[in-house]
Order: C-alpha cells, then structure tokens, then sequence
C-alpha cells in the first residue's frame, strides 16, 4: 500500500549495504532490548490492542455523536495531533460532518481559547479531554475552563456524560478527577509514548466521532504490521526510507521538507513533524523535520529549495487517486487563455504540476527528493501510513544509536516556565 522511491535522491551509499545494520536495530524493536524498550507496545499493537475497549470506544462515539454539535478534543502534542491528522485527512477542511471537531489545550493564547468558548457558548458540546500524564499545563488550564462552561451549562450530573477522559490506566490528576466525576474514561497504555498513541484510543475516540472507520484504520495498521515484520531491506519500505534518511544525512542534509500536495493533509505533516523531531532531535544528532504544501508553498518557499542553500532534501508523501476530481471546464470567451486545460482533470494537472517541480527540483536546483506514494486518503491507508513512519522512526534513531522514544529537551521550557508561574 505504500511505495517507497529514493531514485531521484542522489544517495551516494547503497541502501542494502545497511543490511547488518538494520537487522540488529530490528531486533532492539522485537525483542525490546534496544533504547527506550519499555515503549515499544505500539510494534505489536495491530495484534495485541484491547478489543472490548476497542467497541467500547465505538459505542462512546456513537453516544456523543448522538449529543453534541461541537466535540472538543483537548490535548497537546501527542494527545492530538495524531486524530486531527486523521480527521482533516479523511473529512476535509471544510467537512460537514456533525458533530464539529474543535481542538483546544494545545496553546495558551488567550485569544484562541476566548474565541473558541464564545463559539461552543450557545450549541450541544462534548468533551474529550486526552492526557497520559493527566497533568500537562495546557491542557489543564482549557480543561478547567470547559469543565466549568459544562457544569454551568448542564449541571453536573449532566456533564459527567458528555465528558469523556483519556488518560493512565491508574496514575495521575486527570484519573483522579475522572473517577471522582464519574467521566467515562479511556486507557494510554504504558508502553506506548503521546507520539505513537493515534492507534489507542488517544486517536481513536475523536476518529470515530468525526465517523472516520476506525475497523478500517486498525486494518490498515494489521496490513502494515505484516507486510513490513521483516528485517529484510529489499522487502521493507519503511527501513529504505529509514536508512535513505540516514545517508541522506550522512551527505550533509540537515532538514528534511516533507512535501505533499494536498492541502488536507497540512495536520498529517505536523504529526509527523512531532513523530520524527521528538524522536530523532536529541544529543546534537538528528534531522530537522519541516514541510509544505505544494504548489501552494512553490509561491513561497519554491524559491529557497531552488536556488537556497543546499541543507535539505524533499520527501514527496504523494496520494495516487484524489478523493474527488473536477474536470476543468470549456468557456468560450476564453478571456484567461485557459482553455488548453478544458476537459483536463484537476487532479492532472496536479501531478503535471508535482513532476514538473521534481524535474526543477532534481536536475537544475540538485536538491535529492525521496517519494512515498500512497494509494488514497482513506482510513485504511492512514492505519497503514501511520505504522510505516512508526516503524521507520524506530529504526532511523536506532541506526543513530538514540533513544526513539523518550523527549527529555521538553522539560527545560516547562522548568523555566513554571518558575515564572510560581508553581510549586
Ligand atoms: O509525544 C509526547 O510524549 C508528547 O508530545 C506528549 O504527547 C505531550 O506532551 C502531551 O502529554 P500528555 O499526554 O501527558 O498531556
């Protein structure tokens, strides 16, 4: 379902020269001997997830679609990026779909919260509010807010089914709160960090609330699982594109642009930006995850990757069949000269518009581009594409000898902040 090309990427090593390497770096990750081995439960996730709370989530969705025309998703980082990802993906910018998906505790800005709780005031809400440590700043001062707007709205008792919690099996602020509520409450396993967690529930229950089929997502991730469970180079294309990264690096590329060329799949590159530069951006190593959204970023930063300087490479995430397609109309004024593109479709003349840029690209701005082709913008692919980068991120920090799974650069601005906040 996804097919990895690092032909037009210039490398100057041969990707199965990697082998040896890869094979024990795929070890570390099956037999979770490697960095970071008590958060590898998202390897064998596809087979081991918990399926009555898998229908439980399905039944939770289906209530709260049921009761809200606003659901809120309140989270940060891991706790979110991943089902917005998904839901902007697959319902659009602009989906109709009921209940409206609204994301908050991910900022402090106190204009966006504002306004945020100005437009839920006079509608039906929900609220799901997802945090595995139960106490991350953000997410608490949006929750506090919403839980007061909730209980002033619909009393207590009322609130308590419309709030649904995502949290630790045990520990933490946010399970207290829960129990003592009475809110419906979901598990972040152990084993598995905020940024591998759109396959739990921390993904889930928003993905199906928005009526994404998450049955089809968790195939998708099954599919994945079995096709790229092996060591073997030739046959894996999320340790190619692994491996690809790391000579990529090793000939002096610093950042690395993922590109797409769908506007809907903005959110599926911020995920991806918090998977690889989280994962990867620790002890002076690692790559700097960016990317646009061509060709709207060619008017834009089209120029730099051109002619700029030389730090990057692309990594083109191309979906082959559009979700819709228009066919470019006649006109017989033809006052725009346009009509060399009559009865053209869009979607064509976006390829045309993405070979045209590789060609640019490639040969006259010799920036190496790497592509990854996926088939669609369904929910099956996106189970299947969010396992790809899982397993490529394991292994592209394993084969830099770092820790794929811990983040602890995060902490310093926490420290310093809440010192200013006069926390205790
Ligand atoms: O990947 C991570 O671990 C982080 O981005 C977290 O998901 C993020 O900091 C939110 O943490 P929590 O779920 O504990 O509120």
């Amino acid at each position: 379902m996804i097919q990895f090309d690092s032909t037009h990427a210039f490398l100057n090593e041969d990707i199965a020269s990697y082998q040896k390497q890869v094979s024990e770096c795929h070890r570390y990750l099956m037999d979770k001997s490697g960095k970071g081995s008590d958060f590898v439960g998202w390897v064998e996730w596809p087979n081991t997830y918990d399926k009555e709370e898998f229908a439980r989530i399905k039944t939770c969705a289906k209530r709260m679609r049921e009761m809200c025309d606003v659901f809120i998703v309140c989270g940060i980082g891991g706790s979110y990026l991943g089902a917005r990802a998904a839901i902007e993906m697959m319902n659009g910018l602009y989906g109709q779909q009921k209940p409206e998906i609204i994301f908050m505790g991910n900022t402090f800005s106190s204009t966006y919260i504002a306004q945020v709780m100005d437009y839920i005031k006079d509608k039906e809400v929900c609220v799901n509010v997802i945090s595995k440590s139960g106490t991350t700043t953000e997410t608490s001062v949006a929750f506090r807010l919403l839980k007061q707007f909730m209980e002033t709205k619909y009393g207590a008792q009322e609130s308590a089914k419309r709030i649904v919690a995502t949290t630790d099996r045990a520990r933490g602020t946010l399970k207290a709160l829960a129990d003592e509520k009475g809110y419906e409450t979901f598990v972040i396993p152990d084993d598995i960090g905020g940024r591998y967690s759109v396959i739990t529930p921390v993904g889930l229950l928003p993905i199906a609330v928005a009526d994404i089929d998450i049955d089809a997502m968790m195939s998708g991730l099954k599919k994945a699982y079995d096709d790229m469970n092996t060591d073997d180079l030739s046959k894996n294309p999320a340790y190619q594109y692994a491996v690809s990264r790391r000579i990529l690096q090793n000939m002096g590329k610093n950042a690395e642009m993922l590109v797409s060329y769908e506007p809907s799949m903005a959110m599926v590159a911020e995920w991806w930006k918090q998977l690889f530069g989280e994962s990867e951006g620790k002890e002076e190593k690692g790559i700097l995850p960016c990317s646009a959204n061509f060709s709207t970023d060619l008017h834009s930063l089209g120029q730099f990757i051109q002619e700029g300087k030389k730090v990057l490479y692309e990594t083109l995430l191309l979906v082959k069949e559009p979700m819709y397609d228009l066919t470019f109309p006649s006109d017989e004024e033809n006052a725009d000269n346009m009509n060399y593109l009559a009865g053209k479709s869009i979607d064509w003349v976006n390829k045309m518009a993405c070979q045209g840029t590789l060609e640019a690209h490639e040969e006259t701005g010799h920036v190496p581009n790497l592509m990854i082709t996926i088939p669609d913008m369904s929910a099956e692919t996106f189970g299947y594409m969010c396992y790809f980068f899982f397993r490529a991120c394991g292994m592209t920090c394993y084969l830099l000898d770092i820790n794929p799974f811990n983040q602890p650069g995060v902490e310093v601005y926490k420290k310093n902040m809440f010192r200013l906040l006069g926390k205790k």
